[in-house]
């Protein structure tokens, strides 16, 4: 079962840490303790940007209150199975590690979990930079590693995961050049030119299309192997799970008066999510 610790790095000195799940301690004696809600803060105070990096309390907060609606559940469970194939199988007799990179409040996470929970030897994390997504992510599940650090300096060792899955969030091309195993997986999932197209319309006078090519942010190193999308319609029921999804989304944040105007005044949203789940190959 998937207790097992996940062998982590001090981000100090880059030596393992050895312990139990209250304290972790390296070689050269720099010591860690587990917070109270039970996950690591390995990020140190010079790779913070700001004081509080990452997602904010009030933005993990309306993350949750929309994912917990059920309306992703299906992406998230496409998610799931698509993790569960790309791990290499417990007869294998390697132990399979993989983190999950911008974790969030867990959502997607904790399914990872629930799917992986029969695999005899898996160690499986989920780091965020946001302590506030972490310390909600505790509460979803205490069967796998949680952390607070940065996805551009992950305390993790090199040529050691064989998956990382980002999942809505930022790309760091060379740590992941520098923590998978050759020939191991990357997962990502970002929004498709179709994605909540309807709320795009109603926000913007012209929707324009992303553009976004995580093959090109990735540059070397890394092979495009598959490409899935994950396509379907969900209404919102009420105008309160339509203001929880704008809450969630950067639409909802650059939104001027009159577009929130015209939101408010529905009591249905029939919207689109278009999603792609893009796999890439370390080389
Ligand atoms: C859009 S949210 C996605 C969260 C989650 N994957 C989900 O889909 O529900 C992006 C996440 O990336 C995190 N983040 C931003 N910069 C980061 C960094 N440098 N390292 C790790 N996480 C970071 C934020 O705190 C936030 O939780
Ligand atoms: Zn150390």
């Amino acid at each position: 079962m998937l207790v097992s610790q996940f062998q982590l790095l001090c981000p100090v000195c880059q030596s393992p840490l050895e312990g139990d799940n209250k304290h972790l301690r390296c070689a050269n004696n720099h010591s860690y303790d587990a917070a109270r809600q039970g996950y690591w803060n390995l990020l140190l105070a010079n790779q913070k940007r700001s004081k509080d990096p990452g997602d904010n309390a009030e933005m993990v907060q309306a993350r949750r209150a929309f994912l917990e609606l059920g309306y992703y559940q299906p992406l998230a469970e496409q998610v799931a199975k698509t993790v569960a194939d790309l791990l290499p199988d417990a007869s294998s007799g390697e132990t399979a590690r993989m983190v999950d990179m911008g974790c969030g409040e867990g959502y997607y996470t904790a399914l990872m979990q629930q799917q992986l929970a029969q695999h005899n030897d898996l160690q499986l994390a989920g780091l965020d930079i946001s302590k506030h997504a972490v310390k909600a992510a505790c509460s979803r599940t205490k069967a796998l590693t949680w952390m607070v650090a940065s996805g551009a300096a992950m305390p993790v060792a090199e040529q050691s995961l064989d998956l990382v899955t980002v999942l809505f969030s930022r790309l760091m091309p060379d740590e992941f050049r520098r923590t998978l195993k050759p020939g191991a997986s990357l997962l990502v999932a970002y929004p498709g030119e179709g994605h909540l197209l309807q709320l795009r319309e109603l926000i913007y006078d012209e929707v324009r299309q992303s553009g976004f090519d995580p093959a090109s942010v990735l540059g070397e190193g890394f092979e495009a192997t598959e490409l899935q999308t994950v396509h379907y319609d969900f209404t919102l029921q009420n105008q309160q799970e339509i203001q929880q999804l704008l809450a969630m989304t950067p639409h909802g944040w650059r939104i001027n008066p009159a577009a929130k105007a015209r939101i408010s005044e529905l009591n249905q949203l029939t919207l689109t999510l278009d999603v792609n789940l893009a796999r890439f190959t370390r080389s």
